[in-house]
Parts: C-alpha cells; sequence; structure tokens
C-alpha cells in the first residue's frame, strides 16, 4: 500500500509529512522534522492529540470502550485469569502456558520477603503518613537493596527475577505499612498462598484472629488488579517512561510513576470518590447540590469517578467493577449505603444534558473503592492497590521504552510567552 502523507502549508510553503499507520486505531502523523522544516513546534496541552511513543502492550478505543492487553478483551481477562496471569501476559506478550505460570508464581513466591533493615523504615513515619508516600519511598528505597537495576540491563535476561521481585515486594510493602499504621504485629507472606490469598492474609490476618479468606474476596480482587494492570500512556505510565527515558533504574521511574499515581485526577479518584459519597450520605443525599457544583465551571468541584480522557462511552472497566460490586457485597453480606448513592448519582448523571454532551460516564474509579470498602481495606489505601493492579504495566511500558532502538531521552518544548531580552540594570540603579 503507498505511503499517505499529511501535508502542511506555512508562508506559502508546503511540507509533507508521512502517516504512521497502526495496527488498530489512530494513525500518526511523523512530524520529527517539523522544526527543521517550518522552525515551528506544536502546542497540545495536556498531549490530547499527541503520540510519545510507538507501543505494542495495550490498545483502548474511547469511542467503543474497547479495552486489550496485547489483544485479549479485558472482559475475557477479568473473567478467566488471576491477576499473576495477565501479569505475566503485559511483561511478555502472550499468556504464559501452565509451566510458565508456575515458574512465574515460583519467582513471586521466592521475592515475597523485603530486607529485614527496610522494615525498621517503617518505625520512622509519622503515624498518619500517607501510604503512597511510604510506598513510593520503599520503592525507591529497593534500588540500594537491589542494586542490579542500577542501569537499565539490555539484554532483560534476569528480567523476570526482577519484575517477580518488584511485584511480590511491593504487595508486602502495602500490607506492612498497613499493620504498621495499626500498630499490629506484621504478617508475613506465606509459601501456600497466591498472590491475592497472601496480600488479603498479611493485611487482615491477626494472632487473635485468624483471618478467613474468602474465595469471592479473592476473586473481586483479582478482577479489580487486573482491570488496573495497564492503560497505554496515562499520566502515571507516561511519567514512568519520561523519567526511565534518561536511563533510570527500574525503582526510581516506578516510584515516580506512583507519585503521579496519586494525584486525585489520577489514581486518587477512587479514594475521592467514596468522600464524596460520603458527603451526599451526610448532606441527607442532597445529589442535586453536588451536581449543580459540578455543573458550575466557577465551582472547581467536579464529580470525581466521572469523565475520562480517552473513554467517550462507558469505562469498560466500571461495567465490570459495577456488576463485581453487586456480586461482592452479596457474597459478604455487606449492605452498603454507598453504593445506592453510587448508583442513583450515575442514573441522574446520565440523564443529565452537561454530563450527557460532554460524554462524562463513570470511569474505573467510581465503584472501586467501595469493593476495596466492603474487603475491609481503609479509603487511604485505595490509590495503594490501583498502584498494585497498574505496576506490570509501568514494568512491561519501562521495559518497551528501553528495548526500543529508536528511544530518546524524553524532552518536550514549550511556546514561551515570557519577557524578551532585557539590558541588565546594576542593583544600585533598580
Ligand atoms: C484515571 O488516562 C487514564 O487512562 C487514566 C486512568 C487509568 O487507568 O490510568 O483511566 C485512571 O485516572 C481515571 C480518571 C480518574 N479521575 C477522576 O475521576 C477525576 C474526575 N474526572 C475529571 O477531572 C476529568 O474527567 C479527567 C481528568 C478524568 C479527564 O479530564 P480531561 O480529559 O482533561 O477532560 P476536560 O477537563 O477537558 O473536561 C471536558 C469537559 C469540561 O467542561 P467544559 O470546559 O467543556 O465546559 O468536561 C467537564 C470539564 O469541566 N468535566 C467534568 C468532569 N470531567 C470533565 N465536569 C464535571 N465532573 C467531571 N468529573
Amino acid at each position: 500500500m503507498s505511503k499517505k502523507y499529511a501535508e502542511l502549508t506555512l508562508d506559502g510553503v508546503t511540507h509533507s509529512y508521512p502517516i504512521i499507520q497502526s495496527t488498530q486505531g489512530e494513525n500518526a502523523i511523523d512530524i520529527s522534522t517539523l522544526l527543521r522544516d517550518t522552525g515551528h513546534i506544536t502546542l497540545d496541552r495536556g498531549y490530547v492529540n499527541t503520540g510519545s511513543c510507538t507501543s505494542a502492550i495495550t490498545y483502548l478505543d474511547g469511542k467503543e470502550g474497547i479495552l486489550n492487553y496485547r489483544g485479549y478483551a479485558i472482559d475475557d481477562l477479568a473473567e478467566n485469569c488471576s491477576f499473576v496471569e495477565v501479569a505475566y501476559l503485559l511483561l511478555h506478550d502472550d499468556l504464559p502456558n501452565l509451566e510458565q505460570l508456575n515458574d512465574f508464581r515460583e519467582l513471586m513466591s521466592t521475592y515475597a520477603l523485603i530486607h529485614e533493615d527496610m522494615i525498621h523504615f517503617f518505625d520512622h513515619f509519622p503515624p498518619n503518613a500517607s501510604p503512597m508516600s511510604i510506598l513510593s519511598t520503599m520503592v525507591n528505597s529497593l534500588h540500594n537493596f537491589y542494586p542490579e537495576m542500577s542501569t537499565h540491563p539490555e539484554p532483560f535476561e534476569s528480567f523476570d527475577n526482577v519484575t517477580t521481585r518488584l511485584l511480590a515486594k511491593v504487595r508486602t510493602i502495602a500490607a506492612f505499612s498497613y499493620k504498621k499504621s495499626l500498630g499490629h504485629p506484621l504478617i508475613y507472606p506465606r509459601y501456600d498462598l497466591n498472590y491475592c490469598e497472601n496480600f488479603l492474609n498479611m493485611m487482615f490476618d491477626k494472632p487473635t484472629k485468624p483471618y478467613t479468606i474468602l474465595p469471592e474476596v479473592v476473586s473481586a480482587l483479582n478482577k479489580l488488579l487486573i482491570l488496573h494492570a495497564d492503560h497505554e500512556q496515562n499520566c502515571s505510565t507516561s511519567t514512568v517512561r519520561l523519567v526511565g527515558s534518561a536511563g533510570v533504574n527500574l525503582y526510581a521511574s516506578i516510584a515516580a510513576g506512583i507519585n503521579a499515581l496519586w494525584g486525585p485526577l489520577h489514581g486518587g479518584a477512587a479514594q475521592a470518590v467514596v468522600e464524596m459519597l460520603e458527603g451526599i450520605y451526610a448532606d441527607d443525599m442532597d445529589f442535586e447540590k453536588y451536581i449543580r457544583k459540578a455543573k458550575d465551571s466557577n465551582d472547581g468541584f467536579r464529580l470525581t469517578g466521572f469523565g475520562h480522557r480517552v473513554y467517550k462511552t462507558f469505562d469498560p472497566r466500571a461495567t465490570i467493577i459495577k456488576k463485581a460490586c453487586d456480586e461482592t457485597l452479596a457474597a459478604l453480606n455487606v449492605d452498603d449505603p454507598l453504593l445506592d448513592i453510587a448508583k442513583e448519582l450515575e442514573d441522574r448523571v446520565r440523564s443529565d444534558d452537561y454530563f450527557v454532551s460532554r460524554n462524562l460516564y463513570p470511569n474505573v474509579d467510581f465503584y472501586s473503592g467501595i469493593i476495596y470498602r466492603a474487603m475491609g481495606i481503609p479509603t487511604d489505601m485505595f490509590t495503594v492497590m490501583f498502584a498494585l493492579g497498574r505496576l506490570p504495566g509501568w514494568i512491561a511500558h519501562w521495559r518497551e521504552m528501553n528495548s526500543d532502538e529508536e528511544r530518546r531521552i524524553g524532552r518536550p518544548r514549550q511556546l514561551y510567552i515570557g519577557y524578551p531580552a532585557k539590558k541588565y540594570i546594576p542593583l544600585d540603579e533598580r
């Protein structure tokens, strides 16, 4: 098929830029020579129209509400796989066979502990320390204990060791930080438990009251982590790529992604959704007050859990989580008024032209917090749960970026709107 070009005419001169074909979704105009050809750069706030890389990991279609990991539909993966299986899929390029999955699981069990010296770090965070701050600090510190990632390894001969070490240890760090926040004794990972069973047991088992691991809760947690596992070039993943493009080790790159995810417009939304629903509950269910505030452009308030940069229809993940919500709360015999409030709010939003005209639908964060609450996970750990899920996606993108023959350090340009050159004025003349 003959190559297609886009033409740009500027000051009477026409320039041609090649169209790069995708395997699915938007094609791209390669403007690599734009500045040299025209003396102009592009300006695209928030990179709404700008691709920073090529990637073979995840495909999103915002119009159709499609999300595929390495070609597999998210619904199929959430319904049929474990989180560890999907992590393997993202980190390699296909689902594992039984032997590969068992080897991967074995490595996860092998690397589940953190260095005992790291446990003392928890003693020195203030009692109200943010779990996300603790998580990024501890992940960044892993570099000091496992320096083999001090430079990006090429080829990734021990890549499975490094990635399972990070996946297993981040889960342990998250559970330990929760136990420490309660002043409870740490519960160590067990060889006989799988990834999700171990996490739940480390979080909720107590010497005085053994925790019963319910299959329905394990299934819901697997689903939630799978649904959060990757989402192409979102804010935190792009951060991991940008920081990693400077040749920074994996742990520091992931710590940067954790910090980006912390934001209430990104991974912090699940916590903000529950706080918003609690606000409506405390406000005698005054839905209209919150909807009015969200529609008022002079009011900084937004209905958190709604809207998305890419999805202009239902976020496929929200649909799956909403169904899992009903199933999990029924299995746990939990009757959470926040679920009814969430459903009522969704109904009102979906019949209000302000939101409909802006294609604002529930996103991945709208219902997830309600399931985490039912499991007993504290609200301030919801974003940590998002990070646990997103970790294999971040690692996969870091590896893909480092393996890209055409990789370059990320360095966007800017449109300068400051002062023109000024003459220096000595201090005694100012
Ligand atoms: C995640 O990128 C990813 O893939 C992210 C994520 C992932 O898996 O990594 O999917 C996870 O981050 C989900 C999003 C979680 N954040 C929230 O739920 C916070 C609430 N949502 C919004 O802040 C907003 O929708 C964003 C940040 C998600 C998207 O912002 P955009 O694409 O920049 O949208 P926009 O700000 O340009 O909004 C377009 C219009 C504006 O109104 P007008 O200026 O046209 O009049 O829609 C309005 C906005 O004011 N709008 C909202 C709204 N979201 C957008 N109005 C009220 N409530 C909202 N939630």
